[in-house]
């Protein structure tokens, strides 16, 4: 039977070489994505919560982009900083962080 968790974090990692759109890559999200999955790691995590790198997410124009569900909340994490207030506040306690939420 798979695993199931009781969050799912998806951060983008696409890297668009061409630049006329602009790429959450570029903006450094696989630092972030990689120092996110440590912190999960480090706070014993990893079985409640997912932490997956995805492909464009179609938030190009506002990343780093990221969602979480169950919720489907999205995110622009333009740091570690960024990163960790999610963890605190979403991630282990369910509360959305407004100040960081992509609005249509
Ligand atoms: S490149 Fe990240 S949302 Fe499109």
């Amino acid at each position: 039977m798979p695993k199931t968790f009781r969050c799912h974090l998806f951060w983008c990692g696409h890297d668009r070489e061409d630049q006329e759109k602009p790429s959450c890559a570029r903006r450094g999200s696989p630092d972030i994505g990689k120092q996110l999955k440590q912190e999960m790691r480090d706070r014993g995590l990893r079985n409640e919560v997912a932490v997956t790198k995805s492909g464009c997410l179609g938030q190009c124009s506002v990343g780093p982009a990221m969602i979480v569900y169950p919720e489907g909340t999205w995110y622009k994490v333009e740091n570690m900083e960024d990163a960790r207030e999610i963890l605190d506040c979403h991630l282990e306690n369910g509360n959305v962080v407004d100040r960081l939420v992509i609005r249509d």
